[in-house]
């Protein structure tokens, strides 16, 4: 008998996060919901198990070196190993580079950037020893560029680049890593954005509708057992990174 492979989600009492969990765990993985706020991963675990699956929580601040080594390390030794790992915690606490304080640039590029690295090099040991690992970062179309987002789509843009980079160096020990980006998908995060910012985006979203959570766990389930496909970004926006809709054409 196979064992089950197993799963760790940072960021997975969030929204994209926890339909990540819940979708892994559907796929029969074991998965660690990991995040700052304890209370909520519980709440997600608790939801996994009510559907079936098989789901730990874990309090884990990724910018912390203790608490990243605590999470990985519960994942090899509670759920069997660690097989995926899908670094999805991450914040929008941007501004205009004007009035963007240099500590607050670098407080994000330390959850969104520096965190996601840190936990791959974790991850490497337990993968390398399975001779197997997916590792699956969640970035955002924003690497592309953001009007008013210079720290975001820094801190993406760094991930896509290194997600390139860790293919080239992982895929000789069975490991593949991959980028999905997300455009506006709509979740808490989204949700604190001002209104007349929202109508525009949706505006201008060729399929007509933000995306949802499940949008994302649908790629990062394919991106999961996908073992030939390493360094790619795939673009989950509803067609709005190729260009916006022509008013009136339909
Ligand atoms: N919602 C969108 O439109 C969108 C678009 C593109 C990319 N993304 C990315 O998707 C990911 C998830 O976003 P979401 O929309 O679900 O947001 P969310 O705010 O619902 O979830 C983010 C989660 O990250 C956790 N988190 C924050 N700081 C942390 C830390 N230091 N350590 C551990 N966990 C921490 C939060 O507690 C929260 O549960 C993020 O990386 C975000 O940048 C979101």
């Amino acid at each position: 008998m196979t064992a089950a492979r197993t799963a760790l989600v940072t960021g997975g009492a969030g929204g994209i996060g926890a339909a990540i969990a819940q979708h892994l765990a559907a796929d029969g993985y074991r998965v660690l919901v990991a995040d700052v706020d304890l209370e909520r991963a519980q709440q997600v675990a608790d939801s996994v198990r009510h559907c079936g699956g098989q789901a730990w929580s874990h309090h884990l601040d990724v910018t912390n070196g203790q608490s990243r080594r605590s999470a990985v390390d519960f994942t090899v030794s509670e759920l069997g190993g660690l097989d995926v790992l899908v670094n999805c915690a991450g914040v929008l606490r941007d501004a205009r580079i004007r009035v963007l304080e240099p500590e607050r640039f670098t407080a994000l590029q330390r959850i969104n950037l520096v965190g996601p690295l840190a936990l791959t090099r974790l991850a490497i040991e337990p993968m390398t020893v399975a001779g197997r690992g997916a590792i699956i970062n969640i970035a955002s179309r924003a690497w592309l560029g953001t009007f008013g987002s210079t720290a975001y789509s820094a801190s993406k843009g760094g991930l896509v680049g290194a997600t390139r980079s860790l293919a080239l160096e992982l895929g000789p020990r069975g490991i593949t890593v991959n980028c999905v980006a997300p455009g506006f998908i709509n979740t808490e995060m989204t949700a604190a954005m001002p209104e007349r910012i929202l109508q525009r985006i949706r505006a201008a979203i060729p399929v007509g509708r933000g995306g949802t959570p499940a949008d994302v766990a649908e790629t990062v389930r394919y991106l999961a057992g996908a073992g030939y496909t390493t360094g790619q970004v795939l673009v989950v926006c509803g067609g709005r990174s190729i260009g916006v809709p022509m008013a009136g054409v339909v």
